[in-house]
């Protein structure tokens, strides 16, 4: 018998703030799942800079707009979902953990690897500072490494290797704030990076070494991730919403006009294939300004501002000895990942091969998805999917949300009327 249940996920992003809704379909003789989106929708972002909120009742109309429009597409109503987390707050380390095993005869339990990580856990961070994530990369039983699954192995000693990621305490405060004020209630927070990563990178990549790097509107989300395992986040505080700006600055426009020559040059369709370098913007209505210089533009304005992101990002990566264990080079998505010339840059800069992700893996509506802009959303559901599979049958089916809104309200507002 097929068993569903709903997931959410939530991306209160500097650009957009999107909701997805999907329906998790499992098949336990097969050991089958698919993740089926039901419901998608965005609104455009407000009280929200470069990924933290700085309005806190803006961001929950907005966020409210998505959420409702989402629902009206699933015929569900929302209680709970995962939420993606971005903002240069957003720091990472890794961590080592070691315990010895409980048992007599030496056979690791879940008891094990729950201390083992609490034990990886314990590193000291500022009081201002919260642990968001704490995912084992490997562990080492008895001196034996590269262990993923150490549960019913024998040893004496388990240690395990992690990658920590945490956030600003202040910050999360507002965005639970904003959630709640939302009513809805958190399963998890997710790094958008670590949430974009599991809907664009193949396990190959992640086996072998390779860089995600999110552009979003105003932030660039990194996800470096070694042997199938995170071991690095951060993010860098500039997006594609400066690429608007400086179009904006260098061409006397107003930034509504530089987001349309943006995204006209960015879409190839509509790109003169001859050599012809004059770019006609007749269409975008523009007052003062018909025609431009593509190379102008290109040369000029878009590309220094790519190359400061990649360098950026190829600065982190020297920093953290990782420039030179990413073989499989850098992946990018995020809205920003449509900006033309995006891959050059990312190649010439990073000196790694690049190409750009689209979320993969999801069912249903997707037709709207498979596109960069909704990595982090995407990633969400499947993300949710996937550590929601860990949980027994019996807590799937609480949140299985019933397709009658309004019956359920009332149902609900009896029961409420009725306590004291
Ligand atoms: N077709 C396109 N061509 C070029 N740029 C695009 C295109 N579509 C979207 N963008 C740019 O992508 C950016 C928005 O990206 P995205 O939707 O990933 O941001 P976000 O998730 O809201 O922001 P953040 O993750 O930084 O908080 C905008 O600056 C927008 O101009
Ligand atoms: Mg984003």
């Amino acid at each position: 018998m097929n068993k569903a249940k709903i997931i959410s996920g939530i991306e209160l992003g500097s650009s957009k703030v999107t909701t997805i809704i999907a329906q998790v379909v499992e098949d336990p003789t097969l050991m089958e799942k698919s993740v089926n989106v039901v419901g998608v929708a965005t609104a455009p972002s407000r009280g929200i800079k470069k990924g933290q909120i700085v309005n806190i009742e803006e961001a929950v109309e907005a966020t409210i707009t998505s959420v409702e429009a989402a629902e009206r597409m699933a015929g569900y109503n929302l209680s709970s979902a995962f939420i993606s987390l971005g903002g240069a707050h957003i720091h990472s380390q890794n961590s080592h953990g070691v315990v010895a095993i409980s048992d007599q005869n030496g056979e690791i339990g879940e008891g094990d690897v729950e201390r083992v990580i609490d034990a990886a856990r314990a590193i000291s961070i500022p009081q201002s500072r919260e642990v968001i994530h704490v995912i084992p990369r490997e562990y080492i039983v008895d001196g034996e490494s590269g262990v993923k699954d150490p549960i019913g192995m024998s040893g004496v000693r388990l240690e395990v290797d992690t990658h920590i990621i945490t956030a600003s305490d202040a910050a999360m405060k507002n965005l639970r704030k904003a959630v709640k004020e939302v009513g809805i209630d958190v399963n998890g927070f997710v790094f958008s990076g670590l949430a974009s990563s599991e809907a664009v990178l193949t396990a190959t990549e992640k086996e072998l070494g390779c860089v995600l790097v999110d552009i979003g509107g105003g932030t660039t989300a990194l996800s470096v991730f070694i042997e199938g395992a995170p071991v690095y986040s951060s993010v860098i505080p500039i997006g594609a919403k400066n690429v608007t700006n400086d179009l904006a600055i260098g061409l006397r426009v107003s930034l509504e006009g530089a987001e349309k020559i943006k995204l006209l040059l960015s879409d190839e369709k509509k790109q003169k294939k001859d050599d012809v370098d004059d770019l006609d913007l007749t269409e975008l209505g523009l007052p003062d300004i018909k025609k431009i210089s593509k190379k102008t533009l290109v040369e000029g304005i878009i590309k220094p501002r790519l190359h400061e992101i990649f360098s950026m990002v190829k600065l982190e990566l020297d920093r953290e000895g990782l420039g030179n264990r990413v073989p499989s080079g850098v992946v990018v998505t995020g809205g920003g990942a449509q900006t033309i010339g995006v891959l050059e840059s990312a190649k010439r800069i990073t000196l790694l091969s690049a190409r750009i992700g689209k979320p993969q893996g999801l069912t249903g509506l997707i037709d709207d998805i498979i596109d960069p802009s909704y990595a982090t959303v995407a990633g969400l559901a499947l993300y949710g999917a996937r550590s929601e599979a860990s949980l027994p049958l019996t807590s799937f089916a609480k949140r299985i949300k019933l397709p009658t809104k309004g019956m359920l309200g009332k149902f609900f507002g009896i029961i409420k009327d009725l306590l004291p």
